[in-house]
């Protein structure tokens, strides 16, 4: 599967975001990852279901809308972010006491269904889920900010989940997210990632510019 850069709008400016949208349009970008915060599984707020209608109503057709639910209890708003344009639905493992039927209610409101691990969380807690998931993410720093460091034992994760798709023949999209940046992409690739989620490091001065280091390095993975 083909390697994609998935920048987190977190770290966009919410006063320039129409700009800032067309720039990763014209960059290539065709994936942004929305970040969802409740205050309660993450000690943060951001956007919600308002601001992703909004970029749907306008750009709805240039991007696959990535979205990361940092909330407790998702289920309570799967149709909502389903009316708002999202394409992805990723919950948390530790969000929901009933992960399997959670994953299943997105697949049925036609979006694809995401399951992610907090880093203290154990990764073969996925096993049971996997066969569900279009796309499994690896947290790779506590959620809740941008800007922090890339935990290096996500890398232990990443392998071991890569093996289990390649083992069982699972189709689910490896993504990651947390600290990601130039230094250190290349290890997630050469890892199995699919996505690589990454705020800080896009928005962080030249978007434009940006990018484009992402882009060549993603650019030795084409065949
Ligand atoms: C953190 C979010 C991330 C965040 C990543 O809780 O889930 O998507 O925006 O930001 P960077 O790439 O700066 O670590
Ligand atoms: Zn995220």
């Amino acid at each position: 599967m083909k390697k994609y850069l998935v920048p987190s709008l977190l770290s966009a400016n919410f006063y320039n975001l129409k700009d800032d949208l067309k720039v990763l349009k014209d960059n290539g970008i065709s994936i942004i990852h929305l970040d969802v915060m409740d205050g309660m599984f993450v000690p943060n707020l951001s956007i919600g279901v308002p601001v992703i209608e909004s970029i749907n109503k306008h750009m709805g057709d240039d991007f696959i809308f990535d979205t990361h639910l940092m909330i407790e209890k998702p289920e309570r708003y799967i149709e909502a972010f389903k009316k708002a344009g999202a394409d992805i639905l990723t919950i948390h493992e530790e969000a929901t006491t009933d992960v399997k039927s959670v994953l299943k209610d997105i697949k049925n409101a036609e979006m694809k269904a995401g399951i992610s691990i907090n880093p203290e969380t154990d990764v073969r807690c996925l096993d049971e889920y996997l066969e569900y998931a279009d796309l499994v993410l690896v947290m790779s720093v506590h959620p809740g900010f941008g800007g922090q460091k890339f935990i290096e034992d996500s890398l232990q994760k990443l392998e071991y989940l890569d093996k289990k798709r390649k083992d069982n023949n699972y189709n689910f999209i490896l993504e990651i997210d947390g600290g990601v940046d130039l230094s250190n992409v290349k290890k997630v690739y050469d890892r199995g990632v699919d996505y690589a989620v990454a705020g800080s490091a896009v928005f962080r001065g030249d978007i434009s510019s940006n990018i484009k280091e992402f882009c060549k390095i993603i650019g030795e993975y084409d065949e």
